[in-house]
């Protein structure tokens, strides 16, 4: 919307003195257009400080109709699983993965009551935790299936032992001060979180580490917690849809593809074919010319 503006602008830049006044008169056609137009698309493009591009959407009928309602904007974009609210700390769309972190975790520095992590089916699916995001299960009872009979679910996460989160962590010392001996825990990945909730593992508490594939003789205050998510982007012809300058979006009852174009007009695919009288690009561009005339228009008249 700035670049709207400033062309006139710069086209007078070298008169800046004489033509003051003139300037104001140039933007005041800019400013009684602007508002319609910045309200053109019906999606929100950010959240806090998070962009909001394809396939997410944080309000119903943009994005990918897979993820639909899986996301809360209330100041801060939120993720929404069956087992809580997890914040979206950053979201990196060409590596199409997402960090969140859950605020009601344990880590290093604090415990927190015991509770799951649940992704709905279409959620594991289509946004599973990546590989590089380790469950680290801690104080496990001796009976838990991952020590018998699951044993080699868990793995040798590079050399990292329980003792030393036991012994490093001021979070995970109750642990060990307790029983006067190591419970035992188990470095694992989301499957067998997925398939076996904490009850089944018989676990008391977990952690989720981060990029865990550089951690080797790192020590667990240095880690990062959180999990990495990677999403799965639907191929529902959304190139065709954004370069024609809309927004892919959804339809919210039949969830079929919309090419959102302005608020006044849906399309099917794309922006230019069919109804283009009230399309978004061309309705921008038209304001554009019609602001670049006034400008002129008003430039030579202040010469008189
Ligand atoms: C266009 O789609 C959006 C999102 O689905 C909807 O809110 C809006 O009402 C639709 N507009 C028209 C004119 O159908
Ligand atoms: C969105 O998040 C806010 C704050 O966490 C919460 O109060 C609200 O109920 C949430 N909305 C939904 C639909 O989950
Ligand atoms: C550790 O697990 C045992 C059960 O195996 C439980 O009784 C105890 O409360 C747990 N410790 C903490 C600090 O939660
Ligand atoms: C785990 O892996 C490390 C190397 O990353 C190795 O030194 C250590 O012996 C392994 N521990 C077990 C119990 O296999
Ligand atoms: C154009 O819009 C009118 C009414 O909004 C509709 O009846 C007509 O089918 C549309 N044409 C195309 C090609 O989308």
């Amino acid at each position: 919307m700035n670049s709207m503006a400033s062309l006139p602008l710069s086209a007078v830049s070298g008169h800046r003195n004489l033509t003051f006044p003139c300037l104001l008169l140039l933007l005041l056609p800019a400013t009684l257009l602007l508002p319609p137009l910045t309200f053109a698309s019906p999606c929100r493009t950010s959240c806090g400080n998070i962009p909001i591009k394809y396939p997410f959407g944080v309000d119903d009928g943009c994005g990918a109709p897979q993820f639909r309602r899986m996301f809360n904007c209330s100041t801060d974009l939120f993720f929404l699983t069956p087992s809580g609210t997890y914040k979206v700390q950053s979201i990196d769309y060409d590596k199409q993965s997402m960090v969140i972190y859950d605020p009601a975790m344990s880590t290093c520095s604090i415990l927190q009551p015991h509770h799951d992590f649940v992704m709905t089916d279409i959620q594991s699916i289509i946004m599973p935790p990546t590989p590089d995001t380790v469950f680290a299960l801690l104080n496990c009872s001796i009976d838990s299936p991952i020590l018998n009979h699951y044993k080699y679910l868990c793995f040798n996460f590079s050399g990292h032992s329980c003792d030393e989160l036991y012994g490093a962590c001021n979070a995970f010392r109750v642990f060990h001060l307790l029983t006067n001996s190591s419970p035992p825990c188990c470095f694992t990945g989301y499957d067998t979180v997925k398939f076996m909730s904490m009850n089944i593992l018989d676990c008391s508490h977990y952690t989720t580490v981060l990029n865990s594939e550089n951690l080797k003789g790192v020590g667990a205050l240095d880690w990062d917690y959180g999990m990495k998510l990677s999403f799965s982007v639907p191929d529902l012809g959304c190139d065709r849809c954004s370069k024609s300058g809309g927004t892919c979006g959804f339809d919210t009852e039949t969830e079929g593809l919309s090419c959102l174009c302005s608020i006044s007009s849906n399309h099917t695919r794309d922006c230019v074919g069919g109804n283009i009288t009230s399309g978004g690009p061309h309705e921008a561009s038209s304001v554009f010319i019609l602001i670049f005339l006034l400008g002129i228009i008003q430039l030579i008249l202040s010469y008189y």
